[in-house]
């Protein structure tokens, strides 16, 4: 694998030697490894290579660099959501999201529109009238459609794919549908809505329902549910996204496996939508560090991170008929959402990139297909 490395040496004429062997070399201080192949050519042949970004991220010379060597695929991590995009009534809010767009297009990059209805970052004028009141069914379908008709059309063509509908299924495995104001107020027909909605808007895109832990086997089974629902009622649904915001101790393979193959036996595709690994197991409940809490990278859990990236991607590799994209959620570990989330004051390093946005081991044996 480190043969896709060149090495710049700088002679003692200024003259730059390009060398494809750099291991055969001494590492002096002038050797600078430059890196000429990125993720998406070691996955040309399997699928695209995405990552979730800001407009701020793009501005920074250096992320925008290694988006554009790495990646074929830009995810906004937080512009298109509803929040963001439509914070009041009559007020979209299209600039970062444009700029997003425009970078894909400048770059030769598809686009994964995300999301266009979810319980959380939802402004809180979408289920109130003007007294303040809770919207009727009605009310809040025709601001649904009206939301969706018009962020759909603005990047049609422009944008491939969308995540209609986030998180629908409650976390608690005796409940179904989570109880948000969406289905508080509509039931699950807004989730019917949405997709139909989101395909008269643009028959073309790749609609997708996208979910976290669905390689549990209790979410599993409801996200399932959900999605066998939807196609038998022939809502305009392609496609499914595994969000995996994974850690080292979770998902087993089977459990992946037997998720990736129950999914697409409903005759959808499969996307690994918001990939990161945690070096922490699972929490959802916010805390702060306990004393004596460590947060420290040892080298045995970057090992333990690496192993598990091999471990997925192995599979997301056997399954490439099924699988039409993987995308990391943020760039490097120099900032993902999960420092201080859930625990304050903890620092995470998820990510294939270092804080210095150099690749991990992890990078490596992502890329080795043995
Ligand atoms: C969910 C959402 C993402 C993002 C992550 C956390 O997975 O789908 O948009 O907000 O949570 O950052």
């Amino acid at each position: 694998m480190k043969a896709d490395f060149k090495i710049r040496r700088i002679t003692h004429a200024g003259i730059c030697v390009m060398l494809q062997i750099c291991w055969l070399l001494p590492h002096s201080s002038t050797a600078q490894p430059v890196q000429t192949k990125g993720l998406k050519d070691y996955y040309k042949n399997y699928f695209p290579i995405g990552v979730a970004v800001s407009a701020q991220d793009l501005k920074d010379p250096r992320e925008a660099a290694l988006i554009i060597s790495q990646f074929n695929s830009l995810t906004p991590e937080n512009s298109m959501k509803m929040g963001p995009i439509h914070p009041e009534e009559n007020r979209y809010n299209w600039k970062d999201a444009d700029s997003i767009v425009a970078f894909a297009q400048a770059h030769g990059l598809r686009v994964r529109g995300h999301n266009l209805c979810w319980h959380e970052q939802t402004p809180k004028w979408m289920f109130k009238d003007e007294n303040g009141n809770q919207v009727s069914k009605a009310v809040l379908l025709k601001r649904l459609k009206d939301h969706i008709t018009a962020v759909v059309s603005r990047y049609k063509g422009k944008i491939y794919a969308w995540d209609v509908v986030n998180e629908a299924i409650d976390d608690d495995s005796t409940k179904f549908l989570r109880n948000s104001l969406w289905y508080r107020i509509c039931g699950e027909d807004f989730i019917i809505k949405a997709f139909q909605y989101a395909h008269e808007a643009d028959p073309n895109a790749v609609l997708f329902y996208n979910d976290y832990n669905t390689e549990r086997p209790q979410k599993r089974e409801r996200v399932y549910r959900l999605l066998k629902q939807l196609v038998d009622a022939g809502v305009p649904i392609n496609a499914v996204g595994i969000q995996a915001h994974w850690s080292i101790y979770e998902p087993g393979q089977k459990e992946l496996e037997e998720t990736i193959r129950k999914f697409s036996s409903l005759g959808l595709k499969v996307q690994i939508t918001e990939l990161d690994i945690s070096i922490y197991p699972w929490e959802k409940s916010r805390r702060s560090m306990r004393p004596g809490e460590s947060d420290a990278y040892t080298p045995e859990l970057e090992k333990k991170q690496a192993d598990k990236y091999a471990e997925v991607f192995k599979i997301f590799r056997r399954y490439k008929s099924v699988i039409t994209g993987v995308t990391f959620w943020n760039i490097s570990d120099k900032h993902t959402w999960l420092d201080e989330y859930p625990v304050t004051g903890r620092k995470n390093y998820p990510l294939l990139f270092d804080q210095n946005l150099q690749p991990k081991k992890a990078y490596w044996q992502v890329v080795d297909f043995k």
